[in-house]
């Protein structure tokens, strides 16, 4: 038995920690930031499969029996190979998740128009994750996707808010929109995102944005009470621990600020 794993390669996952203690908080829950090797959106399908492939052993051997990628990029680029070659060799009881497929699984429920829009890091788009799964779920819906490779790192460095950076993203989601005027609803297919909901909601009308962070959770909560023999393997004792391979102390002062509350953390070494 032991915590559920929430891994990002950063701060974004904590918007999905934050939605998991608010839906379940029984259980205990080990976060791991990648902080050292952020952000992944630019890196290379090789080098995404090894850091997150690393960064779940590391959850493994902390006793996780589940690990959610709490971050579209790993999701996109290593989950599936994560799930089909390594899992069943090495780790045939253990389960890795993401959070695409609950997205996928529900975005065309709030379009009317059926015209979607993705606004992801470049990795996510590049590997055309969404389209495809999008296209299962909902064939008739028309998806349109821009990468924003610039907006994690504003995220991450506080600077969204600024002039500066409310240009890059106002820039972003006009030109997601130009694509096609018909979208009704935006996909914030990134964890870090939701930390920019407010400013991205005061600069378009009519049209829905849609964070991660409570679709994930659901699904969660609807895959424990499906799957009883991994959820009796999960420890009920409300805790939770942040680790990061960065300093301890820049992830609590960054960390607190995207977690809502204050974090202690502790470095580790991941590699
Ligand atoms: N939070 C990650 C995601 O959801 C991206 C951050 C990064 O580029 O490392 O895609």
């Amino acid at each position: 038995m032991g915590p559920i794993g929430v891994f990002d390669s950063g701060f974004g996952g904590l918007t999905i920690l934050k939605a998991f203690k608010e839906n379940l908080p029984q259980y205990d829950y080990i976060y791991l930031g990648d902080n050292a090797r952020t952000p992944y959106g630019n890196r290379s399908f090789e080098t995404v499969y090894r850091y997150t492939l690393e960064s779940v052993e590391y959850l493994f051997e902390q006793g996780c029996e589940l690990i959610i990628l709490a971050c579209n990029t790993a999701s996109a680029k290593a989950l599936r190979t994560i799930q089909q070659q390594v899992l069943p060799k090495k780790y045939p009881n253990k389960k890795v998740l993401g959070v695409l497929r609950p997205s996928t699984e529900l975005v065309g429920d709030f379009s009317k128009t059926r015209h979607i829009g993705i606004l992801a890091t470049e990795g996510t788009v590049k590997s055309e994750s969404y389209l495809i799964e999008i296209n299962k779920f909902f064939p008739d819906i028309i998806v349109q996707q821009l990468a924003c490779p610039i907006w994690v790192p504003l995220i991450e460095n506080n600077l969204h808010s600024t002039e500066g950076g409310k240009w890059f993203l106002e820039r972003d989601l006009k030109m997601l929109l130009e694509k096609d005027e018909k979208i009704d609803v935006i996909l914030l297919a990134c964890t870090h995102y939701p930390i920019v909901l407010p400013l991205l909601q005061s600069m378009v009308k009519n049209v829905l944005l849609l964070p991660q962070s409570q679709i994930v959770a659901d699904s969660l909560m609807q895959y424990l009470k499906k799957h009883q023999e991994v959820e009796n393997l999960c420890t009920k004792n409300s805790t939770i621990i942040f680790l990061t391979s960065d300093t301890a102390e820049n992830f609590e002062t960054k960390g607190s600020f995207f977690y809502g509350e204050k974090i202690k953390a502790k470095q580790v070494k991941l590699g």
